[in-house]
């Protein structure tokens, strides 16, 4: 039998406190899509470097056909054809498109922009998308990034395209252009390993799905020989039901009057929410969406409108200030407004109540330590202690720290954006159930998913905004997946 194009052979990795790759062997196929399927922290983002020569694994061999590698690097890796778009951007935000897509080639010191920039059309017309390769990249939308980091793998000559979380910033449609370029990669013979949460994008384009749980190997299955269900079990490894928690209390007066809200493109936005109420905020990426809560939380400086907190006119112009009058938010773009990577569990956790717990200019230790536990707790974070740097962390768990931080804080209102984007299903139910107990205790909620299902099953009630305008309201009696796209198309 012929040897497959790629197999890992008792890989085994371990860092201080975890063993993140636990004697793993597994094969891929060529021209097949594998999904790698696990709970945030099982392990799939360090095989993947591990194959890409990123890392070292303590034991185990990559093979490339019949060939072996003990010691990969990068350049190896590179060279046997593999190419990875990682799960952060990797790309360089002050040089143009078309610089990104061959950086890294050697471009010499003299760099023939006009050169580069005709190839790096070639590429995007082979992949049937419009970008202007001499862009900067920094004005791009995250999806628009997205398609130069795929530019940028394919470049190359790719055999084996790595994709970690490649659909988090994407939009539905936007997700579809990249499942067509995909397909064709895949007809040209190229294997793709395909790393996603989102269960229901497996389904659709996976040939198999590879099950890690706590850094072991479980199981391959035949995507279309398994459902959900079965998928979810062998992940958590036990029965695990979904479902929207139910609320106990009905909402109560007005907390949030948003009027004539205008800036950052959004124009003349009104609306209200209600103590205990969740309000979900749909609307396709790019609509307005991230831009209404930054005027509401005080991020950047509204042009016109009034924000009134319990009847009461306010000025927010900071986020510090948005803080003081009960206002809390977790950003979308959590990489860079998230959190302090360098610094521990701890610190991290205890970001925002650090006037709370301080006295003096002393910070109560006790107390720190007691909500940094109580959260990773809570949100069960895989970490070998609360000392460790939010760095180290797995993708999904410096998500659920930024989280723990926002709710630390205790505010009465909290805005969501995305709250559960590269959550693990496990953890996104534990994500709702928390959002509800908060509901049920009076906070009021603004939700930002672009999750259609979560959007509807966890919201009271809709706001839908289509290009910087309210396109309408919708109460739950009226929710409808259908109804709702067409409203955030901007039909009607
Ligand atoms: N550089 C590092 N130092 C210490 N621990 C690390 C390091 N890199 C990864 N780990 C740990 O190894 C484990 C596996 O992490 P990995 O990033 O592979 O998870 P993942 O399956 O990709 O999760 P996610 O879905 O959250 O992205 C985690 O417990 C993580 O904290
Ligand atoms: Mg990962």
């Amino acid at each position: 039998m012929q040897a497959p194009i790629l197999a890992v052979k008792h890989i085994t990795k371990a860092y201080p406190g975890v063993v993140a790759l636990d004697d793993v062997s597994m094969a891929f196929e060529e021209g097949e899509i594998h999904a790698l399927l696990g709970e945030n922290g099982a392990g799939k983002s360090t095989l993947i470097k591990v194959i890409s020569g990123a890392i070292e694994p303590d034991h185990g061999v990559v093979a490339f056909g019949p060939q072996e590698y003990r010691k990969l690097t990068p350049g190896l890796a590179k060279e046997l054809g593999v190419a990875v778009i990682y799960q952060e951007f990797s790309l360089v935000e002050s040089l143009s498109v078309a610089r990104n897509v061959f950086l890294g080639e050697d471009q010499g010191l003299l760099v023939d922009n006009t050169a580069i920039e005709r190839q790096a059309t070639k590429i995007f017309e082979e992949m049937r998308v419009s970008l202007d390769p001499s862009t900067q990249v920094r004005t791009l939308s995250p999806a628009q990034k997205q398609l130069v980091e795929i530019a940028k793998a394919i470049s190359g000559n790719v055999k084996i395209l790595i994709m970690d979380e490649p659909s988090g910033p994407l939009s539905a449609s936007e997700v579809e252009t990249m499942f067509e370029i995909i397909g064709r990669l895949k007809a040209s013979g190229v294997t793709i390993i395909y790393i996603s949460h989102r269960l229901e994008e497996l389904f659709r384009i996976s040939d198999r799905v590879t099950v890690l749980r706590d850094g072991r190997y479980i199981a391959t299955l035949v995507t279309r020989q398994t459902d959900r269900q079965a998928l979810i079990n062998l992940m958590v490894g036990r029965e695990l039901k979904e479902y929207y928690p139910q609320r106990t209390v009905k909402p109560g007066e007005v907390v949030l009057e948003v009027e004539n809200l205008s800036g950052l493109g959004d124009e003349d936005i009104s609306f209200s929410v209600r103590k205990g109420e969740i309000l979900g905020i749909a609307g396709l990426v790019g609509s307005g969406r991230t831009e209404l809560v930054s005027l509401i939380y005080g991020a950047v400086p509204k042009e016109r409108g009034e924000v009134r907190i319990e009847g009461k006119k306010r000025e927010i112009r900071s986020p510090d200030q948005a803080l003081d009058y009960g206002i809390g938010l977790i950003p979308e773009d959590r990489k860079h407004h998230g959190c302090i990577l360098n610094a521990s569990i701890r610190f991290n956790i205890s970001l925002s109540i650090f006037k709370k717990i301080t006295r003096f200019f002393v910070i109560d230790s006790q107390r720190q330590k007691e909500t940094a536990r109580h959260y990773i707790d809570k949100f069960d974070i895989k970490t070998p202690s609360m000392e460790q740097r939010v760095r180290n962390l797995s993708g999904g768990n410096q998500q659920k720290v930024i989280l723990a931080k926002t709710l630390a804080a205790n505010t009465n209102i909290l805005i969501f954006d995305e709250p559960t984007r590269g959550i693990d299903v496990g953890s996104k139910q534990e994500i709702y159930n928390l959002m509800v107990e908060l509901v049920n205790q009076g906070t009021t909620i603004l939700m930002i998913s672009s999750d259609m299902e979560e959007l509807l099953g966890m919201s009271d009630r809709l706001i839908v905004l289509c290009e910087g305008k309210l396109m309408g309201e919708v109460p739950k009696e009226k929710f409808d997946q259908r109804y709702v796209i067409e409203l955030a198309s901007g039909h009607h």
